[in-house]
């Protein structure tokens, strides 16, 4: 299994994207991700990606997260095969998921949150890349 990405929520993209490019850094793209409410930047790292994650709207799971917590580690996102395979598997064994089906990611990818009260903590993103 692979470390998709490292999800960071920022109360400004363009802020730490400058910070990031201090240590050379360069965003992939960016990507309004419409079923999250959120713009990303996707930053390669090795054989992952850290992505940066700015609310669209007040409505935004991420603008409710920086109005708690404030900008940091939001979620990490492992890679699989087959996500609804994978969430049927979850789901089967009792473990809390976000949303019942798979949601629209960025590039076309397909996701799922698993609940933290399932992972000791973490918010765990399971992510099929897209074609
Ligand atoms: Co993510």
């Amino acid at each position: 299994m692979v470390l998709d990405h490292i999800g960071i929520a920022v109360a400004s993209l363009e802020a730490r994207l400058a910070f990031y490019r201090l240590l050379g850094l360069e965003a992939s793209g960016r990507e309004v991700v419409a079923t999250q409410k959120v713009e990303v930047a996707f930053l390669p790292l090795g054989g992952t990606r850290i992505e940066l994650l700015q609310p669209t709207s007040p409505g935004s799971p991420i603008a409710t997260f920086l109005a708690k917590r404030g900008e940091g580690l939001h979620h990490i996102a492992l890679q699989v095969e087959d996500v609804a395979a994978v969430m049927a598997q979850l789901q089967g064994a009792g473990v809390a998921l976000l949303s019942e089906v798979p949601l629209e990611g960025a590039h076309g990818s397909q996701i799922c949150f698993v609940h933290p009260k399932s992972t000791g903590g973490v918010l765990l993103e399971l992510c099929q890349p897209g074609r």
